[in-house]
């Protein structure tokens, strides 16, 4: 007997401290075609192993008992890079047929999304977000370690075209790299409409790269920001959104800042995460995870996914502890749990 959406028992992911999870964000691959050094060697990772990674079917399946069974009202698919996955756009259209009220996007470094736009929005993606951390190409391809600023700068222009906004931009600076260009990349992206945010360096290199010392911090952001531009603070309530948003030049533009290290906020995260490999993790910096995929293929019972979906959320840490003197980064890359 199959079940209708009002017969399935409703549960929330809410955690001892009384966060509660409405935002899911799925891998669909660890691989990538861009090696952004703050991410990944030159040489790449170890990729998953195929049989490791859910097919099309099982990530549905899990997104349907996240979405009609545990509250979950939005859906963002990562990677690694989420365009590289062969049934991206299949599972974004099975995703809407599914949840049709749920908000659907991507995060994504827009390589080939010039040719899929249409697809993907015609599939029923609401929005995308794209990494871009320069738009010099000497500089795009130092960060990345591909020449490849043109497609991302044409795959921006396709998903404005095919609706696929507000178009956010994601950058990181990296100090001596690009932190002497946050204000070129701020006035080009208001020029064209799109919102940026800058995001703090995370340690989430699979190198272990990161250092304190040299992350650019968000109020260095701010201070180079605030030379070109004047920023006044948005008027909405920051809720669970990590943005600090700040109009510029009086509005309508917006740029965001996060600062996930120096004003972490982990007290109102509603994030939850499910990888390629269909192990939930309840924080990205989460030192252990819960695996969905062992009962998936054993034939549990959406019954029984959820009710472990929920004892995983269950025992989320109060922050990322980035600050504590025991810190340890989690044992995936960020490419491996997605952004
Ligand atoms: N710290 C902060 N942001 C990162 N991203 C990737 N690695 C890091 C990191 N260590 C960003 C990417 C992308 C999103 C998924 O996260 O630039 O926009
Ligand atoms: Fe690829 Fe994103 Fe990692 Fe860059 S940051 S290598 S675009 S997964």
């Amino acid at each position: 007997m199959t079940t209708s959406p009002t017969d399935q028992t409703q549960q929330t992911l809410v955690d001892r401290f009384g966060r509660v999870a409405t935002d899911l964000r799925v891998s669909l691959t660890d691989r990538c075609n861009l090696r952004c050094t703050y991410c990944m060697p030159p040489e790449g990772l170890d990729w998953m192993p195929g049989d490791e990674a859910l097919t099309d079917d099982e990530v549905v399946r899990l997104i349907g008992v996240a979405t009609g069974r545990l509250g979950v009202d939005e859906v963002r698919f990562t990677g690694g890079e989420p365009l590289v996955r062969r049934g991206l756009v299949s599972i974004i259209g099975r995703t809407r047929e599914i949840a049709p009220h749920a908000e659907l996007s991507i995060t994504t470094n827009a390589l080939g999304l010039a040719k899929t736009a249409g697809a993907l929005a015609e599939a029923g993606l609401d929005r995308v977000n794209v990494s871009l951390d320069s738009i010099r190409p000497d500089t795009f391809a130092q960060i990345t370690r591909r020449d490849r600023l043109p497609d991302v700068i044409s795959g921006l222009e396709a998903a404005a075209e095919a609706g696929l906004g507000p178009i956010k931009i994601n950058a990181v600076l990296l100090r001596g790299v690009n932190d002497d260009q946050a204000a070129e990349l701020l006035g080009w992206s208001v020029e064209r409409g799109y919102e940026l945010r800058f995001i703090e360096q995370m340690p989430l290199d699979a190198q272990h790269g990161w250092s304190r010392e040299t992350m650019v911090t968000a109020d260095d952001t701010l201070a180079a920001l605030s030379a070109s531009f004047d920023l006044t603070p948005a008027e909405e309530p920051r809720g669970s959104a990590p943005a600090e948003l700040f109009h510029v030049d009086g509005g309508p533009a917006k740029v965001g800042i996060i600062a996930s290290v120096t004003r972490p906020f982990c007290g109102d995260c509603d994030r939850v995460r499910l990888t390629a490999d269909g192990q939930v993790r309840d924080c990205l910096f989460a030192r252990s995870e819960s695996d969905l995929r062992t009962p998936l293929r054993a034939g549990a019972s959406d019954d029984d996914l959820a009710a472990r979906w929920v004892t995983a959320m269950a025992g989320k840490a109060a922050g990322h502890g980035i600050d504590d003197l025991g810190f340890l980064q989690p044992d995936r890359p960020m490419s491996a749990i997605g952004g």
